[in-house]
Protein backbone atom coordinates (compact mmCIF):
# COMPACT_ATOMS: atom_id res chain seq x y z
CA UNK A 1 0.00 0.00 0.00
CA UNK A 2 1.68 3.26 -1.02
CA UNK A 3 1.93 5.99 1.64
CA UNK A 4 -1.00 8.15 1.89
CA UNK A 5 -1.66 11.96 4.11
CA UNK A 6 -4.90 12.51 6.11
CA UNK A 7 -6.75 14.92 5.95
CA UNK A 8 -9.14 15.65 9.21
CA UNK A 9 -12.29 18.17 8.00
CA UNK A 10 -15.01 17.13 10.81
CA UNK A 11 -16.07 14.48 10.83
CA UNK A 12 -14.57 13.00 7.56
CA UNK A 13 -11.23 11.88 7.30
CA UNK A 14 -9.75 11.86 3.52
CA UNK A 15 -6.65 9.97 2.31
CA UNK A 16 -4.43 11.50 -0.19
CA UNK A 17 -2.11 9.58 -1.80
CA UNK A 18 1.73 10.64 -1.30
CA UNK A 19 4.12 11.47 -4.61
CA UNK A 20 8.00 10.69 -4.03
CA UNK A 21 10.47 11.95 -6.74
CA UNK A 22 13.77 10.50 -7.57
CA UNK A 23 15.23 12.64 -5.48
CA UNK A 24 13.14 12.12 -2.44
CA UNK A 25 11.30 15.09 -2.58
CA UNK A 26 7.68 14.65 -1.37
CA UNK A 27 3.93 15.60 -2.41
CA UNK A 28 0.53 15.30 -1.47
CA UNK A 29 -1.91 14.72 -4.45
CA UNK A 30 -4.81 16.28 -4.59
CA UNK A 31 -6.44 15.41 -7.94
CA UNK A 32 -8.96 14.27 -6.21
CA UNK A 33 -9.70 16.82 -3.49
CA UNK A 34 -12.34 19.00 -4.78
CA UNK A 35 -14.49 15.30 -6.07
CA UNK A 36 -13.71 13.70 -2.38
CA UNK A 37 -14.11 16.81 -0.07
CA UNK A 38 -15.23 19.35 -2.26
CA UNK A 39 -12.52 21.86 -0.67
CA UNK A 40 -9.90 23.13 -2.57
CA UNK A 41 -6.36 24.63 -1.72
CA UNK A 42 -5.28 27.66 -1.89
CA UNK A 43 -1.40 28.80 -2.58
CA UNK A 44 -1.04 32.39 -3.63
CA UNK A 45 2.14 32.29 -5.55
CA UNK A 46 2.20 28.60 -5.93
CA UNK A 47 4.81 28.80 -3.24
CA UNK A 48 3.84 25.17 -1.91
CA UNK A 49 2.04 23.73 -5.44
CA UNK A 50 3.69 21.64 -7.70
CA UNK A 51 1.63 21.73 -11.41
CA UNK A 52 3.48 18.46 -12.28
CA UNK A 53 6.34 15.90 -12.58
CA UNK A 54 9.46 16.95 -14.88
CA UNK A 55 12.64 15.00 -15.75
CA UNK A 56 14.64 17.97 -16.79
CA UNK A 57 16.05 19.49 -14.28
CA UNK A 58 16.31 19.04 -10.34
CA UNK A 59 16.88 21.91 -7.85
CA UNK A 60 17.48 21.89 -3.97
CA UNK A 61 17.28 25.27 -2.72
CA UNK A 62 17.95 24.27 0.75
CA UNK A 63 21.33 22.65 -0.44
CA UNK A 64 21.75 25.19 -3.79
CA UNK A 65 22.12 22.30 -5.98
CA UNK A 66 21.11 22.09 -9.36
CA UNK A 67 21.13 19.78 -12.11
CA UNK A 68 19.90 19.61 -15.46
CA UNK A 69 19.20 16.13 -16.44
CA UNK A 70 20.98 14.69 -13.70
CA UNK A 71 24.34 16.62 -14.31
CA UNK A 72 25.35 19.15 -11.78
CA UNK A 73 25.62 22.65 -13.27
CA UNK A 74 29.11 23.57 -11.97
CA UNK A 75 30.43 20.63 -14.45
CA UNK A 76 28.09 21.37 -17.07
CA UNK A 77 29.37 25.29 -16.79
CA UNK A 78 33.07 24.20 -16.59
CA UNK A 79 33.34 21.16 -19.07
CA UNK A 80 30.04 21.49 -21.48
CA UNK A 81 29.07 24.36 -24.11
CA UNK A 82 25.84 26.07 -24.78
CA UNK A 83 24.70 24.11 -27.46
CA UNK A 84 25.48 20.84 -25.70
CA UNK A 85 23.54 21.97 -22.78
CA UNK A 86 20.76 22.93 -24.72
CA UNK A 87 20.75 19.75 -26.24
CA UNK A 88 20.97 17.93 -22.91
CA UNK A 89 18.07 19.71 -21.78
CA UNK A 90 15.87 19.51 -24.58
CA UNK A 91 16.71 15.91 -25.85
CA UNK A 92 17.21 14.39 -22.39
CA UNK A 93 20.83 12.98 -23.05
CA UNK A 94 24.33 14.52 -23.68
CA UNK A 95 25.19 14.36 -27.80
CA UNK A 96 27.43 11.86 -29.34
CA UNK A 97 30.15 14.57 -31.07
CA UNK A 98 27.98 13.23 -34.68
CA UNK A 99 24.55 14.38 -32.92
CA UNK A 100 26.10 17.79 -32.32
CA UNK A 101 27.95 18.12 -35.07
CA UNK A 102 24.35 17.63 -36.76
CA UNK A 103 22.30 20.15 -34.24
CA UNK A 104 24.88 22.87 -35.13
CA UNK A 105 24.46 22.18 -39.06
CA UNK A 106 20.69 22.44 -38.92
CA UNK A 107 21.06 25.34 -36.49
CA UNK A 108 23.39 26.90 -39.20
CA UNK A 109 20.77 26.70 -42.07
CA UNK A 110 18.53 28.29 -39.65
CA UNK A 111 20.44 31.16 -38.88
CA UNK A 112 18.94 34.20 -41.22
CA UNK A 113 15.45 35.44 -41.27
CA UNK A 114 12.63 35.44 -43.89
CA UNK A 115 13.00 38.98 -45.14
CA UNK A 116 9.46 39.69 -45.17
CA UNK A 117 10.09 39.41 -41.44
CA UNK A 118 12.86 42.00 -41.58
CA UNK A 119 10.12 44.84 -41.68
CA UNK A 120 8.88 43.96 -38.39
CA UNK A 121 11.96 45.49 -36.99
CA UNK A 122 11.24 49.21 -38.63
CA UNK A 123 7.86 49.14 -37.20
CA UNK A 124 9.47 49.76 -33.63
CA UNK A 125 10.82 53.32 -32.15
CA UNK A 126 14.42 53.09 -32.23
CA UNK A 127 13.46 53.05 -28.12
CA UNK A 128 11.33 50.51 -27.91
CA UNK A 129 11.59 47.31 -25.54
CA UNK A 130 13.94 44.89 -26.91
CA UNK A 131 12.28 42.12 -25.05
CA UNK A 132 8.76 43.07 -26.59
CA UNK A 133 10.54 43.15 -29.89
CA UNK A 134 11.83 39.54 -29.33
CA UNK A 135 8.32 38.36 -27.84
CA UNK A 136 6.63 39.86 -30.78
CA UNK A 137 9.00 38.69 -33.71
CA UNK A 138 8.83 35.36 -32.05
CA UNK A 139 5.41 34.71 -32.49
CA UNK A 140 6.08 35.86 -35.95
CA UNK A 141 8.45 33.18 -36.57
CA UNK A 142 5.52 31.17 -36.26
CA UNK A 143 3.84 32.27 -39.39
CA UNK A 144 6.63 31.78 -41.64
CA UNK A 145 6.42 27.98 -40.45
CA UNK A 146 2.60 27.38 -39.73
CA UNK A 147 3.60 23.46 -40.82
CA UNK A 148 5.66 23.55 -37.48
CA UNK A 149 2.54 24.30 -35.10
CA UNK A 150 2.53 20.82 -35.35
CA UNK A 151 5.40 19.20 -34.16
CA UNK A 152 4.38 15.47 -33.01
CA UNK A 153 7.07 13.68 -35.47
CA UNK A 154 10.03 14.25 -33.37
CA UNK A 155 11.83 15.81 -36.76
CA UNK A 156 9.47 18.45 -37.22
CA UNK A 157 9.84 19.29 -33.31
CA UNK A 158 13.56 18.84 -33.89
CA UNK A 159 13.77 21.48 -36.96
CA UNK A 160 11.49 23.82 -34.72
CA UNK A 161 13.26 24.00 -31.61
CA UNK A 162 16.39 24.50 -34.08
CA UNK A 163 14.49 27.26 -35.58
CA UNK A 164 13.89 29.20 -32.51
CA UNK A 165 17.15 28.43 -30.88
CA UNK A 166 18.84 29.59 -33.66
CA UNK A 167 17.06 32.59 -35.29
CA UNK A 168 16.21 34.25 -31.26
CA UNK A 169 20.11 34.88 -31.35
CA UNK A 170 19.89 36.68 -34.77
CA UNK A 171 16.89 38.96 -33.46
CA UNK A 172 18.32 39.97 -30.55
CA UNK A 173 21.15 41.13 -32.89
CA UNK A 174 19.05 42.90 -34.84
CA UNK A 175 16.77 44.62 -32.69
CA UNK A 176 20.24 46.02 -30.74
CA UNK A 177 21.28 47.47 -34.19
CA UNK A 178 17.83 48.71 -34.44
CA UNK A 179 18.11 50.80 -31.29
CA UNK A 180 21.25 52.20 -31.91
CA UNK A 181 20.72 53.11 -35.98
CA UNK A 182 23.45 50.91 -37.04
CA UNK A 183 23.10 48.83 -40.33
CA UNK A 184 22.47 44.52 -39.36
CA UNK A 185 25.42 42.41 -39.76
CA UNK A 186 24.08 39.17 -40.99
CA UNK A 187 24.90 35.55 -39.13
CA UNK A 188 27.97 34.21 -40.38
CA UNK A 189 27.63 30.01 -40.48
CA UNK A 190 31.42 29.74 -39.96
CA UNK A 191 31.26 31.16 -36.44
CA UNK A 192 30.41 29.00 -33.38
CA UNK A 193 27.18 30.09 -31.21
CA UNK A 194 28.29 32.58 -28.96
CA UNK A 195 30.84 34.18 -31.59
CA UNK A 196 28.44 34.42 -33.98
CA UNK A 197 26.26 36.62 -32.04
CA UNK A 198 28.74 38.77 -30.67
CA UNK A 199 30.04 39.36 -34.37
CA UNK A 200 26.08 40.21 -35.26
CA UNK A 201 26.19 42.41 -32.36
CA UNK A 202 29.15 44.62 -32.91
CA UNK A 203 30.86 43.71 -35.87
CA UNK A 204 30.37 46.63 -38.84
CA UNK A 205 30.56 46.47 -42.36
CA UNK A 206 33.69 47.61 -42.58
CA UNK A 207 35.30 45.89 -39.38
CA UNK A 208 34.74 42.41 -38.50
CA UNK A 209 34.34 41.93 -34.49
CA UNK A 210 36.65 39.64 -33.31
CA UNK A 211 35.52 38.96 -29.29
CA UNK A 212 38.27 37.51 -27.23
CA UNK A 213 37.85 33.56 -26.68
CA UNK A 214 37.36 34.84 -22.57
CA UNK A 215 34.41 36.88 -23.99
CA UNK A 216 33.36 34.04 -26.09
CA UNK A 217 33.83 31.52 -22.89
CA UNK A 218 31.88 34.16 -20.56
CA UNK A 219 29.12 34.00 -22.81
CA UNK A 220 29.08 30.44 -23.40
CA UNK A 221 28.99 30.27 -19.53
CA UNK A 222 26.15 32.37 -18.84
CA UNK A 223 23.86 30.87 -21.45
CA UNK A 224 24.66 28.00 -19.71
CA UNK A 225 23.56 28.92 -16.22
CA UNK A 226 20.56 30.20 -17.97
CA UNK A 227 19.44 27.50 -19.42
CA UNK A 228 17.38 26.00 -17.23
CA UNK A 229 15.63 26.52 -13.63
CA UNK A 230 12.29 23.76 -13.01
CA UNK A 231 9.18 25.46 -12.35
CA UNK A 232 10.39 29.36 -12.34
CA UNK A 233 7.72 32.17 -12.96
CA UNK A 234 8.63 32.44 -17.20
CA UNK A 235 8.94 28.09 -17.72
CA UNK A 236 5.54 28.04 -15.82
CA UNK A 237 3.36 30.57 -18.41
CA UNK A 238 5.15 28.45 -21.50
CA UNK A 239 3.61 25.10 -19.94
CA UNK A 240 0.54 27.06 -18.68
CA UNK A 241 -0.14 28.67 -22.83
CA UNK A 242 1.13 25.29 -24.08
CA UNK A 243 -1.29 23.32 -21.86
CA UNK A 244 -4.00 24.44 -24.66
CA UNK A 245 -2.31 23.19 -27.13
CA UNK A 246 -0.92 26.70 -27.90
CA UNK A 247 2.26 26.21 -30.57
CA UNK A 248 5.39 26.05 -29.50
CA UNK A 249 6.14 29.83 -31.02
CA UNK A 250 3.13 31.39 -29.35
CA UNK A 251 4.12 29.74 -25.98
CA UNK A 252 8.00 30.68 -26.20
CA UNK A 253 6.44 34.19 -26.74
CA UNK A 254 4.61 34.06 -23.83
CA UNK A 255 7.49 33.11 -21.75
CA UNK A 256 9.47 36.04 -23.08
CA UNK A 257 7.03 38.45 -21.63
CA UNK A 258 6.51 36.15 -18.41
CA UNK A 259 10.95 36.69 -18.04
CA UNK A 260 10.57 40.38 -18.98
CA UNK A 261 8.74 41.37 -15.20
CA UNK A 262 11.73 43.28 -12.85
CA UNK A 263 11.41 40.24 -10.03
CA UNK A 264 11.96 37.33 -13.06
CA UNK A 265 14.56 38.06 -15.98
CA UNK A 266 14.18 41.83 -15.48
CA UNK A 267 16.51 41.88 -11.78
CA UNK A 268 19.62 42.00 -13.55
CA UNK A 269 18.88 45.42 -15.07
CA UNK A 270 17.73 46.23 -11.42
CA UNK A 271 21.19 45.28 -10.00
CA UNK A 272 23.11 47.37 -12.29
CA UNK A 273 21.07 50.47 -12.03
CA UNK A 274 21.29 50.13 -8.40
CA UNK A 275 25.17 49.68 -8.82
CA UNK A 276 25.54 52.60 -10.88
CA UNK A 277 23.24 54.82 -8.66
CA UNK A 278 25.88 53.89 -5.44
CA UNK A 279 28.46 54.34 -8.39
CA UNK A 280 27.36 57.77 -8.63
CA UNK A 281 27.39 58.71 -5.07
CA UNK A 282 23.14 58.95 -5.46
CA UNK A 283 23.24 56.49 -2.30
CA UNK A 284 26.18 54.26 -0.27
CA UNK A 285 26.07 51.27 0.59
CA UNK A 286 24.88 51.49 4.28
CA UNK A 287 21.94 53.69 2.73
CA UNK A 288 20.96 51.03 0.18
CA UNK A 289 20.36 48.21 3.50
CA UNK A 290 19.13 50.10 4.91
CA UNK A 291 16.33 51.11 2.44
CA UNK A 292 16.22 47.30 2.03
CA UNK A 293 15.35 46.80 5.79
CA UNK A 294 12.91 49.63 5.97
CA UNK A 295 11.34 47.72 3.10
CA UNK A 296 11.73 51.25 0.91
CA UNK A 297 13.27 49.20 -2.00
CA UNK A 298 14.01 45.46 -2.78
CA UNK A 299 17.63 44.89 -3.17
CA UNK A 300 17.63 43.38 -7.00
CA UNK A 301 19.69 40.19 -7.18
CA UNK A 302 18.87 38.87 -3.67
CA UNK A 303 15.98 36.70 -2.61
CA UNK A 304 14.87 33.65 -4.24
CA UNK A 305 11.44 31.67 -4.32
CA UNK A 306 13.79 27.84 -3.91
CA UNK A 307 16.79 29.19 -2.99
CA UNK A 308 17.67 29.39 1.24
CA UNK A 309 21.10 29.11 0.55
CA UNK A 310 23.43 30.51 -2.23
CA UNK A 311 21.86 30.22 -5.99
CA UNK A 312 25.10 28.06 -7.26
CA UNK A 313 24.79 30.03 -10.28
CA UNK A 314 25.69 33.03 -8.06
CA UNK A 315 28.79 31.73 -6.99
CA UNK A 316 29.81 30.56 -11.01
CA UNK A 317 29.02 34.13 -12.48
CA UNK A 318 30.92 35.97 -9.91
CA UNK A 319 34.19 33.28 -10.49
CA UNK A 320 33.32 34.25 -13.94
CA UNK A 321 32.73 37.95 -13.48
CA UNK A 322 36.18 38.40 -11.75
CA UNK A 323 38.24 35.86 -14.98
CA UNK A 324 36.79 38.04 -17.65
CA UNK A 325 37.36 41.72 -16.06
CA UNK A 326 40.69 40.84 -15.70
CA UNK A 327 41.40 38.90 -18.86
CA UNK A 328 39.81 41.93 -20.37
CA UNK A 329 42.37 44.14 -17.97
CA UNK A 330 39.40 45.82 -16.30
CA UNK A 331 41.03 44.29 -13.11
CA UNK A 332 38.64 47.13 -10.67
CA UNK A 333 35.55 47.96 -12.30
CA UNK A 334 33.55 50.06 -9.48
CA UNK A 335 30.58 48.28 -10.14
CA UNK A 336 32.20 44.70 -9.43
CA UNK A 337 33.91 45.92 -6.86
CA UNK A 338 30.60 47.88 -5.19
CA UNK A 339 28.27 44.31 -5.75
CA UNK A 340 30.97 42.79 -3.43
CA UNK A 341 30.40 45.61 -0.77
CA UNK A 342 26.73 44.97 -1.19
CA UNK A 343 27.20 41.27 -0.97
CA UNK A 344 29.09 41.70 2.06
CA UNK A 345 26.99 43.86 3.90
CA UNK A 346 23.92 41.95 3.17
CA UNK A 347 25.34 38.48 4.03
CA UNK A 348 26.23 40.11 7.58
CA UNK A 349 23.00 41.87 8.68
CA UNK A 350 20.30 39.67 10.14
CA UNK A 351 17.55 41.03 8.48
CA UNK A 352 19.30 39.12 4.89
CA UNK A 353 20.24 35.87 6.66
CA UNK A 354 17.14 35.72 8.48
CA UNK A 355 15.02 35.67 5.81
CA UNK A 356 17.65 33.27 4.20
CA UNK A 357 18.42 36.55 1.46
CA UNK A 358 21.28 35.67 -0.72
CA UNK A 359 22.38 36.67 -4.29
CA UNK A 360 20.56 35.05 -6.98
CA UNK A 361 21.70 34.41 -10.46
CA UNK A 362 20.97 37.99 -11.27
CA UNK A 363 23.46 39.78 -8.81
CA UNK A 364 26.39 39.24 -11.09
CA UNK A 365 24.97 38.61 -14.28
CA UNK A 366 24.55 42.29 -15.54
CA UNK A 367 28.57 42.76 -14.83
CA UNK A 368 29.22 40.29 -17.07
CA UNK A 369 27.30 41.37 -19.80
CA UNK A 370 28.52 44.56 -19.29
CA UNK A 371 32.10 43.52 -19.87
CA UNK A 372 30.96 42.13 -22.97
CA UNK A 373 29.78 45.60 -24.28
CA UNK A 374 26.21 44.38 -23.84
CA UNK A 375 24.03 47.59 -23.25
CA UNK A 376 21.17 47.01 -20.09
CA UNK A 377 18.09 46.96 -21.91
CA UNK A 378 19.19 43.94 -23.68
CA UNK A 379 20.17 42.38 -20.21
CA UNK A 380 16.51 40.29 -19.85
CA UNK A 381 17.18 38.79 -23.71
CA UNK A 382 20.37 38.05 -22.74
CA UNK A 383 18.41 35.65 -20.20
CA UNK A 384 15.93 34.50 -22.63
CA UNK A 385 18.43 33.42 -25.35
CA UNK A 386 19.95 31.36 -22.47
CA UNK A 387 16.51 30.32 -20.88
CA UNK A 388 15.50 29.31 -24.45
CA UNK A 389 15.94 25.67 -24.49
CA UNK A 390 14.66 25.42 -20.66
CA UNK A 391 11.49 26.29 -22.27
CA UNK A 392 11.45 24.27 -25.36
CA UNK A 393 12.07 21.16 -23.44
CA UNK A 394 9.54 21.98 -20.54
CA UNK A 395 7.04 22.20 -23.67
CA UNK A 396 8.00 19.24 -25.26
CA UNK A 397 7.69 16.98 -21.78
CA UNK A 398 4.08 18.56 -21.15
CA UNK A 399 3.38 18.20 -24.97
CA UNK A 400 4.37 14.80 -25.21
CA UNK A 401 2.69 13.44 -21.82
CA UNK A 402 -0.21 11.91 -21.95
CA UNK A 403 -1.49 12.66 -18.21
CA UNK A 404 -1.27 16.52 -19.07
CA UNK A 405 -4.14 18.46 -18.63
CA UNK A 406 -5.47 22.28 -19.43
CA UNK A 407 -4.08 24.27 -16.71
CA UNK A 408 -7.06 25.91 -15.49
CA UNK A 409 -6.71 26.61 -11.43
CA UNK A 410 -9.45 26.76 -8.83
CA UNK A 411 -10.41 30.52 -7.10
CA UNK A 412 -12.06 31.19 -3.60
CA UNK A 413 -14.87 33.69 -4.72
CA UNK A 414 -15.44 36.90 -2.07
CA UNK A 415 -16.80 39.60 -4.28
CA UNK A 416 -20.89 40.47 -3.84
CA UNK A 417 -23.35 38.16 -3.52
CA UNK A 418 -26.21 37.94 -6.02
CA UNK A 419 -27.27 41.04 -6.83
CA UNK A 420 -30.72 42.56 -9.05
CA UNK A 421 -30.09 44.76 -12.07
CA UNK A 422 -30.90 48.32 -11.98
CA UNK A 423 -31.65 50.60 -15.31
CA UNK A 424 -29.12 53.44 -15.95
CA UNK A 425 -31.38 55.98 -14.77
CA UNK A 426 -32.47 54.49 -11.21
CA UNK A 427 -28.81 54.04 -10.70
CA UNK A 428 -27.46 56.69 -8.08
CA UNK A 429 -23.69 57.42 -7.99
C1 LIG B 1 14.96 34.76 -11.09
O1 LIG B 1 12.03 31.03 -9.71
C2 LIG B 1 13.17 30.95 -10.34
O2 LIG B 1 13.76 29.93 -10.46
C3 LIG B 1 13.65 32.27 -10.96
C4 LIG B 1 15.07 32.29 -11.54
C5 LIG B 1 15.18 31.41 -12.76
O3 LIG B 1 16.30 30.95 -13.04
O4 LIG B 1 14.18 31.30 -13.52
O5 LIG B 1 15.98 31.84 -10.55
C6 LIG B 1 15.45 33.69 -11.98
O6 LIG B 1 13.92 35.30 -11.34
C7 LIG B 1 15.77 35.09 -9.86
C8 LIG B 1 15.09 36.18 -8.98
C9 LIG B 1 15.33 37.53 -9.62
N1 LIG B 1 14.56 38.57 -8.87
C10 LIG B 1 15.16 39.42 -8.05
O7 LIG B 1 16.35 39.43 -7.77
C11 LIG B 1 14.20 40.46 -7.48
C12 LIG B 1 14.44 40.63 -5.98
N2 LIG B 1 13.99 39.43 -5.28
C13 LIG B 1 12.68 39.41 -4.70
O8 LIG B 1 11.74 40.19 -5.34
C14 LIG B 1 12.25 38.02 -4.23
O9 LIG B 1 13.29 37.51 -3.51
C15 LIG B 1 11.78 37.00 -5.25
C16 LIG B 1 10.75 37.54 -6.16
C17 LIG B 1 12.93 36.48 -6.04
C18 LIG B 1 11.19 35.83 -4.46
O10 LIG B 1 10.05 36.33 -3.84
P1 LIG B 1 9.24 35.46 -2.79
O11 LIG B 1 9.69 34.04 -2.78
O12 LIG B 1 7.78 35.73 -3.03
O13 LIG B 1 9.72 36.04 -1.44
P2 LIG B 1 8.89 37.06 -0.53
O14 LIG B 1 8.58 38.28 -1.35
O15 LIG B 1 7.78 36.33 0.12
O16 LIG B 1 10.00 37.48 0.55
C19 LIG B 1 10.04 36.92 1.85
C20 LIG B 1 10.60 38.03 2.73
C21 LIG B 1 9.75 39.31 2.70
O17 LIG B 1 10.05 40.02 3.87
P3 LIG B 1 8.99 39.94 5.16
O18 LIG B 1 7.60 40.19 4.59
O19 LIG B 1 9.14 38.53 5.69
O20 LIG B 1 9.46 40.99 6.11
O21 LIG B 1 11.89 38.42 2.22
C22 LIG B 1 11.82 39.78 1.78
C23 LIG B 1 10.37 40.12 1.58
O22 LIG B 1 10.15 41.51 1.74
N3 LIG B 1 12.56 39.83 0.51
C24 LIG B 1 13.35 40.83 0.17
C25 LIG B 1 13.88 40.48 -1.08
N4 LIG B 1 13.41 39.28 -1.44
C26 LIG B 1 12.58 38.90 -0.44
N5 LIG B 1 13.63 42.00 0.80
C27 LIG B 1 14.50 42.81 0.12
N6 LIG B 1 15.07 42.53 -1.06
C28 LIG B 1 14.78 41.39 -1.69
N7 LIG B 1 15.33 41.11 -2.86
Amino acid sequence: MSETAKLIIGDETYELPIVVGSEGERAIDTTSLRQDSGYITLDPGYANTGSCKSAITFVNGEKGVLRYRGYPIETLAEQSSFIETAMLLIFGELPTSQERADFRTLLGEQEFLHTDLMHHFEGFPASGSPMAILSAVINSLGTFSPDLYDVVTPDRFRLAAAKLMSKVRTIAAFAFRKSIGRPIIYPNTKLGYCHNFLHMMFSMPYQIFEPRYEAIDALELFLIVHADHEQNCSCSTVRMVGSSEANLFASVASGICALWGRLHGGANVGVIETLQRIQKGELTVPECIEKVKTKQIKLMGFGHRVYKSFDPRAKILKRAAHKLLAAMGHKHDPLLAIAQELEDAALNDPYFTGRKLYPNVDFYSGIILRALGIPTPMFPVMFAIGRLPGWIAHWNEEFRDPTTRIHRPRQIYVGPHVREYVAIENRKG
